[in-house]
């Protein structure tokens, strides 16, 4: 069993999209451990994305991140950070597979309904980041 951490941007919750991207995770094998929405301040979005805080997009991003209401969540399951990814399809929407969540809804590279943890290190950081131990279910 492996876990992941989700993110339904503020543009997926704003263009009510919670249902139909938890109704995907679910369907293909995908079990949500924990769930919780939260408006991120400027700070907390720059904390959590600060391995880009090097990049060109990092400022936009932020922003974005702390525009509005997201939905956090862990994803548990066999495979579980692979099998995110590939339901999100890939960062930029122009080259995402049809039928994944961002070829789907996105609107730009930034504004892309989704994060995915991308790798095991990372995703217990990011777990940590939003949740402590008595708000997982095992
Ligand atoms: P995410 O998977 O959350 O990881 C970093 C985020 O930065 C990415 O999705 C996008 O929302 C955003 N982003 C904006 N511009 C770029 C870019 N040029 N390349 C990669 N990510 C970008």
């Amino acid at each position: 069993m492996e876990r992941t951490l989700s993110i339904i941007k503020p543009d997926g919750v704003a263009k009510g999209l919670i249902g139909e991207v938890l109704k995907r995770f679910e369907a293909n094998g995908l079990k949500v451990a924990a769930l919780k929405m939260i408006h991120l301040t400027k700070k907390q979005a720059q904390g959590f994305y600060a391995v880009h805080q090097e990049k060109p997009f990092f400022d936009s991003l932020t922003d974005f991140m702390s525009s509005g209401p997201c939905v956090v969540l862990i994803l548990e399951g066999e495979g579980a950070i692979d099998k995110n990814r590939k339901l999100m399809g890939a960062t930029d929407f122009r080259k995402a597979d049809p039928g994944t969540i961002r070829a789907d809804y996105a609107s730009s590279i930034e504004q892309n309904i989704v994060h995915g943890s991308d790798a095991p290190e990372t995703a217990r950081f990011e777990i940590a980041y939003f949740f402590n131990a008595l708000e997982i279910v095992n």
